[in-house]
């Protein structure tokens, strides 16, 4: 990589603590050097303590800009000038643009998410109805996109209900178009729904060391509908594995982590990435690991 900076390299990267463990770097730079673009992506370990200061460095090294990873994507919002409408809606950013000092923060993982749909089933979000299980950043983010996109009904279906409950009712008043349902995630969840859904979603990190949810998916989800996973790893995902064992579309997390990065590096140079190659990224190093 080195080889290929010069005077005139810009500098774009990942805040995150940790931030090791990111494999953005692997498909953000191989999307740069494929477009002969002279910047280079690089991992910041920043602490919450430091974010502030982080971020103002983002102006004084005029840095093209930055993703943000775990534990920042809530505190970000504070210490940037403008934010992005859906962002905002969502109380959460992952990417920083530096337009001469002014930075703008936006969320790529909702719209990442719908790109994904798109790509893996050809999955359109109007008029459907979706399950998600989860109520923290990655659910709301996720929620604030399929409501803009046009959902239909939402249920939202959490361990601890009472945050289900919280984030449903934060959100409806600002999603008029969408009905929205809170449930407890627990054994009995199929039988409280009003019918089988669409598309389930798991936003939870529920599967990362292959556990598996109390959840009969076959009473959950329609027999022509879908799962998606935003939990990735070496092998699909118990849910997923189950998913596909009953016939169902089914497909994990990576094909968003690729479309979150694709619509971040679009925002970053004002060009499209090529085309798959983010993705392709993904899929090799998960099988080197
Ligand atoms: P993020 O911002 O990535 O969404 P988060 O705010 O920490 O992260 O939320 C994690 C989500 O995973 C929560 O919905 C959490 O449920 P609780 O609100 O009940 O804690 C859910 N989660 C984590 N571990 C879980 C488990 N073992 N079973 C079910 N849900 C789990």
């Amino acid at each position: 990589m080195t080889a290929h900076l010069t005077g005139r390299s810009r500098i774009v990267g990942v805040m995150g603590d940790p931030v090791a463990h990111s494999l953005s770097p692997v498909m953000q730079n191989a999307a740069l050097q494929k477009a002969a673009i002279d910047a280079v992506y690089v991992p910041f370990h920043v602490t919450a303590a430091d974010l502030e200061a982080a971020i103002d460095a983002i102006r004084r090294l005029d840095l093209v800009g930055v993703n943000l990873t775990i534990p920042h994507k809530e505190t970000a919002l504070a210490f940037v000038d403008l934010v992005e409408d859906a962002a905002q809606l969502g109380g959460s950013i992952n990417t920083i643009v530096n337009r001469n000092g002014r930075l703008t923060g936006y969320n790529t993982d909702g719209p990442g998410l719908l790109r994904a749909l798109q790509q893996e089933f050809g999955w359109e979000a109007k008029g459907q109805r979706v399950l998600l299980l989860g109520a923290g950043g990655a659910c709301r983010a996720a929620v604030v996109a399929l409501g803009r996109a046009g959902a239909d009904w939402i249920g939202i279906a959490n361990r601890t209900g009472e945050r289900a409950a919280q984030l449903a009712a934060a959100l409806e008043p600002l999603l008029p178009q969408t009905t929205f349902a809170p449930f407890r995630l627990d054994a009995g969840l199929a039988q409280r729904l009003p019918g089988k859904v669409d598309l389930l979603i798991n936003t939870t990190s529920v599967g990362l060391q292959q556990e598996s949810f109390d959840l009969p998916v076959e009473q959950t989800v329609r027999p022509d509908g879908a799962v998606y996973d935003m939990v990735y790893g070496r092998q699909p995902t118990e849910l997923v594995q189950m998913a596909r064992r009953l016939g169902l579309q089914a497909t994990d997390g990576l094909s968003m982590l690729a479309a979150q990065g694709e619509l971040a590096f679009r925002l970053w140079f004002e060009q499209a990435p090529p085309a798959g190659l983010m993705k392709r990224m993904l899929m090799k190093v998960r099988s080197d690991r």
